[in-house]
């Protein structure tokens, strides 16, 4: 059996942070990470346009409170204040300690770093690396990493957090090179595994974001928090549903539709482009719906808006936002100095997450912890984000988070022994479970079910929705379950079976789908990216509070949780 001290799924931002800061404070602790892929190909490493910290550089006006207001007024209440207070307090820090660790951000002409505007943000406070931000960060904590001794486990699949008698005493995991499967046992384990873009069938997500953090964590029991909050990024590229960075719009960029109308005058007059992302692709879908979107051949009634960048001129385009430049002249073959963006909604981010406290203790319920397990970044709901995130927030989250619970576990591993697990149970277990997959007789092929799931969720719980519409997707996923008990798989082999792996992807995502559709039929009001066009006002009354579900073959339970508000009462959110 593999023992460490600390184990960490997922090698993205919040994961790496994580080790680095456990590392920071006990250096003999034992860390290891293990990932699906080699850690800087995580998702983190596609975030492009910043992360947000009142450093001042650019506006002097700005402070942490009016960040904490807008990240407040961006989720609609629904956001833990406390929390908000937290990531917005330490966010100055946070970004000077990764500067020290050697990040590359894009400079002032005196040296500062620089910062530009982003959508929901009343001042420019996003700090970023031209528009590859996130790769510039991650590049630099893995290389932290190394620097600290912290073991990486690559291309390691996780089938199984090992929970028992409420304590989380370590993880089943396979070798993806050649199926070797291992019990790992450890003193704290973390979660930071991501999101679940892949639930959708358009996604600015890598093909990784599966949800498999979520799914074993509902698996074994414990809640996931806020599921129906999916963040549609407004300009995905059409139609393959890349991000196409808010950077670009806050550099100056339009929303036109087929009129040649910047229709953002409409729905955010004070705002525009920089409104919140909910706002602004319910705005882009109800263009759409109206006949003003585009086809291919420019005339109107098609699927997406133009996103045009012409008066910014080549130099500000090339210097900015060379990166979303080179995406849309490689993909659809537009050259954006001279012709407009194709872009549409894409499934962007999850608000909703596994429960934790600040210090990253994964919730066990309404009241109480569970021993030993941790979790930060997206897949976690601390809850910053609320019923919708503002961009530049989530790198935020992730080191803020990340560090914290970094902290938290170095402290609490301190006089901690290492459980007692009985691996070969374990191992059995896991063996089975493979073996059962493999031998399958089944009718489907992994990626015909994975489809048709995504389509479901993409039609009956996407941008608006009702409860006529999320009932007969609860009722398809049914069938997508029965399905999946049939699906065959070609390879029965062990070595780089990846049809194997995107099997167990498939099971994470119909759970966390179910997880969704079953949180948002729940909540019968509008509240941030929860548009029902059947209840379409926020009701604070009866809503102003956090879902709890629990899975279950049987179905889903939900329970409520109350919102800390701290510091700014519910208001309309006008933008
Ligand atoms: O548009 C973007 O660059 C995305 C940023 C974010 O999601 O925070």
């Amino acid at each position: 059996m593999l023992e460490h001290d600390v184990i960490i799924v997922g090698g993205g931002l919040a994961g790496c942070r994580a080790a680095v800061e456990i590392a920071r404070k006990n250096p003999k602790l034992n860390v290891a990470v293990v990932a699906k892929t080699h850690p800087i190909r995580s998702h983190s490493v596609a975030a492009q346009g910043g992360m947000a910290a009142s450093l001042r550089n650019v506006d002097e006006a700005d402070s942490w409170e009016a960040h904490a207001f807008d990240t407040v007024k961006g989720s609609d209440y629904l956001a833990d204040q406390d929390a908000v207070e937290i990531l917005t307090r330490e966010a100055p820090d946070v970004v000077i300690d990764l500067e020290h660790m050697g990040v590359l951000f894009s400079r002032l002409p005196d040296g500062r770093i620089a910062q530009r505007a982003f959508g929901g943000h009343s001042h420019n406070r996003t700090c970023y690396a031209a528009d590859k931000t996130g790769h510039a960060i991650l590049h630099e904590l893995v290389n932290n990493l190394r620097r600290f001794g912290v073991q990486i486990y690559e291309e390691w699949y996780v089938m199984r957090l090992i929970l028992e008698e409420g304590q989380a005493k370590g993880l089943v995991m396979f070798r993806i090179e050649d199926g070797q499967i291992e019990v790992v046992r450890a003193k704290a384990v973390m979660f930071a595994t991501g999101g679940y873009g892949r639930v959708y069938n358009t996604t600015s997500n890598d093909y990784a974001s599966c949800g498999d953090g979520l799914a074993m964590t509902a698996l074994a029991g414990l809640p996931l928090e806020d599921m129906e909050f999916v963040q549609f990024h407004p300009t995905g590229l059409y139609p393959v549903g890349v991000l196409i960075s808010e950077a670009v719009r806050g550099e100056g960029a339009y929303l036109i539709n087929s009129e040649g109308d910047r229709f953002m005058a409409n729905y955010a007059p004070s705002r525009m482009e920089l409104a919140p992302r909910d706002i602004t692709s319910r705005a882009i879908a109800y263009e759409i719906r109206a006949g003003r979107g585009v086809h291919q051949d420019g005339t109107a009634g098609g699927s997406f808006v133009y996103l045009d960048l012409r008066h910014m001129g080549k130099e500000k385009i090339m210097s900015r936002v060379p990166f979303c430049w080179e995406e849309a002249h490689r993909l659809v073959g537009v050259d954006a100095v001279t012709q407009p963006m194709p872009v549409r909604p894409t499934i962007h981010y999850c608000m909703g997450g596994i429960p934790v406290n600040t210090d990253g203790q994964v919730r066990s319920g309404s009241q109480g912890f569970v021993e030993g397990f941790f979790a930060a970044g997206e897949t976690s709901c601390v809850s910053v984000h609320g019923a919708n995130r503002l961009g530049s927030n989530s790198l935020l989250e992730c080191v803020v988070y990340g560090k914290r619970t970094g902290a938290a576990i170095a402290q609490y591993v301190q006089n901690r022994k290492l459980p007692t697990i009985d691996e070969q149970r374990y191992i059995k277990e896991a063996k089975e479970q493979i073996q059962a997959l493999l031998d399958q007789p089944g009718q489907y092929r992994i990626n015909q079910v994975r489809q048709a799931f995504q389509d479901c969720m993409t039609e009956y719980c996407g941008v608006f929705r009702t409860e006529e519409l999320m009932q007969e997707g609860l009722r398809q996923l049914q069938d997508f379950q029965g399905q999946y008990s049939q699906i065959y798989l070609d390879d029965k082999g062990s070595c780089w079976n990846t049809e194997l792996v995107e099997a167990l992807e498939l099971r994470s995502l119909m759970v966390v789908g179910q997880m969704i559709l079953a949180s948002a039929n729940n909540r019968r009001e509008s509240r941030g990216a929860h548009f029902r066009e059947d209840y379409s006002q926020r009701d604070d009354t009866n809503f102003l509070r956090h879902t709890i579900a629990y899975y279950s073959a049987a179905g889903i339970d939900i329970q409520y949780l109350p919102v800390s508000i701290t510091m700014f009462q519910p208001q309309e959110r006008k933008y």
